[in-house]
């Protein structure tokens, strides 16, 4: 018995020690993440432009779970110094957040500059600055001004120069502040859910080339963006300039040759598509995928590969543009070659992948369908991509995850799971030597989950959307995440006690969490 009560606490304080001795180091940069059209909402406010998500919301309310739109969303046009309170008491380094295209070019071409754009994201990037945040731009998290989508988009083999022109006024207006610029998020939700599918704004459901045109248009952009800022801004404003990759871990699900490239091509069809032209030492669209595209493609009776090439000079300028990796990560799948095979369209992206994805069951689940607490995801993607692109420098810009608005309102144990399960991994792949330089929280607060409305809550701080202000709470998450920020430790062992938070210049109280009990206090908002 004494024996055994030995070897318990030698386990207790092994595992103590283990935790304690592994610290973030102090220049890694924690930060939270929002994008424009999620949060906030003035949709027509001054002389803004339409966007794509605009037009589907109002045009099609049923496309949205709860009938819900971003016109107003957590009304952050208003509440902007709120928000940069809210990252002072968590003790933010940095916060990402995105530029809504049509407020700052209403039009989508550079004929015309909002004056009322451009003060706004001057007032907010000045808020963050003031309080020494790091400001992490992305230029475009989805909301296309609905002008370029008119004239095709993404499709449109002249985006690059709408592109272009929009990231110039960009990093004009803002790259004396801003050191960190996002050119895209999210590639494959751009490209296969709004071009290839039928899931996200424009739905133009071109299952057959959608995905792979909008690609190259999408790189091609990327690209120009990336060497107007190297060439024209980088040398006096000395910033980096990347793109966000959602990054998902996909394992095969057995040891076998087969299960092991089933996987790479899955791989190769979520995020090898944007990554490989970018990071790879040869550069263009991975190799085994367009293998099969091209005969498929040819099987099918086109007359060319729906995966289109990069000429010599497209694939020179793509490769290599990018100063980091953005990843956002959220779960993972084990891949089949044999098994859990789903019929697809044909011919579309999945069917030419041909593979087949299996969530084990025991992986706890959110409120959102494709997201699992996958064991080690992070970790996987992470040395994944440090081993197959040579080291790149990493950001995670995005990892969280959702609960539905009826359970763990304030409680959110799942979340607090999660994010110390994620930020071990972070961990020990910074062990493993990953060049990772910081870590964004999605999100700093509830917001506006595109096609599920506001049915699946991601915050840190909860969002109170019926009242009049939009009134923001933080959920024991956001005391956890301080905690971790504060001690460069992931502590399991923490429970926030008797915190209050307070946003402290005097306009209001924000709440309490006390003993694993939750109370608002007084409340209001008064900066308007
Ligand atoms: C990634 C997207 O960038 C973001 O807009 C979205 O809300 C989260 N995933 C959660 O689905």
């Amino acid at each position: 018995m004494k024996l055994l009560i030995i070897i318990g606490l030698a386990a207790v304080w092994c595992d103590a020690a283990q935790w304690q001795d592994r610290r973030f180091p102090d220049d890694f940069r924690f930060g939270a993440a929002t994008a424009a059209y999620q949060i906030e909402g003035g949709w027509n406010a001054d002389d803004k432009g339409e966007s794509i998500w605009d037009r589907l919301t109002h045009t099609n309310p049923d496309f949205i779970a709860d009938r819900s739109n971003g016109d107003v969303a957590a009304d952050t046009y208003s509440n902007y110094r709120t928000d940069v309170q809210m990252m002072r008491e968590l003790g933010l380094d940095a916060y990402r957040f995105s530029i809504a295209w049509s407020r700052i070019l209403p039009n989508g071409i550079s004929s015309k500059v909002s004056d009322a754009g451009i003060a706004f994201y001057n007032n907010y990037i000045n808020e963050m600055v003031k309080y020494n945040i790091t400001p992490m731009v992305t230029l475009y998290h989805w909301d296309l001004p609905q002008k370029l989508q008119d004239l095709g988009g993404f499709m449109n083999p002249n985006f690059h120069e709408w592109f272009e022109d929009y990231a110039r006024v960009a990093y004009e207006n803002f790259g004396d502040r801003v050191k960190h610029w996002i050119t895209f998020n999210e590639p494959r939700e751009i490209c296969y859910e709004g071009y290839g599918s039928d899931t996200k704004a424009p739905v133009i459901n071109a299952t057959d080339i959608g995905t792979y045109y909008c690609a190259k248009n999408l790189l091609i952009a990327h690209a120009k963006a990336y060497h107007a800022y190297v060439k024209d801004f980088k040398p006096k404003q000395g910033g980096v300039c990347g793109i966000t990759i959602s990054v998902n871990w996909v394992g095969p699900l057995t040891d076998s040759e087969d299960d092991r490239l089933a996987a790479e091509i899955k791989r190769q069809a979520e995020w090898g598509l944007y990554a490989e032209p970018i990071f790879s030492e040869y550069g263009g669209f991975p190799a085994e995928l367009c293998n099969i595209v091209a005969w498929k493609s040819a099987e099918q009776g086109y007359r060319r590969s729906r995966m289109p090439e990069f000429t010599d000079e497209e694939r020179t300028l793509v490769r290599g543009s990018s100063d980091f990796f953005g990843v956002n990560h959220y779960s993972g799948t084990l891949v089949s070659a044999t098994h859990y095979k789903e019929t697809h369209p044909v011919p579309s992206l999945l069917d030419d992948a041909g593979v087949g994805v299996y969530n084990p069951p025991e992986w706890p689940q959110s409120a959102s369908s494709w997201l699992r607490l996958s064991p080690n995801s992070l970790y996987y993607a992470l040395t994944h991509l440090d081993t197959k692109y040579n080291k790149p420098i990493i950001y995670v810009t995005e990892n969280g995850w959702s609960e539905s608005p009826e359970d763990g309102y304030y409680i959110d144990n799942g979340r607090v799971e999660y994010f110390r399960a994620k930020l071990n991994d972070a961990l020990d792949a910074l062990e493993a030597g990953v060049d990772l330089r910081g870590y964004m929280a999605w999100s700093l607060m509830d917001n506006f989950e595109w096609n599920q409305g506001y049915l699946e809550r991601f915050g840190l701080f909860e969002v109170d959307f019926k009242s009049e202000y939009k009134e923001r709470r933080p959920r024991k998450s956001a005391f956890v995440y301080k905690h971790i920020i504060e001690t460069r430790v992931v502590d399991p062992y923490y429970e926030p006690d008797s915190l209050t938070m307070w946003i402290d210049d005097g306009h209001y109280f924000q709440s309490a969490y006390y003993n694993n009990q939750y109370s608002s206090g007084p409340f209001s908002v008064s900066y308007n």
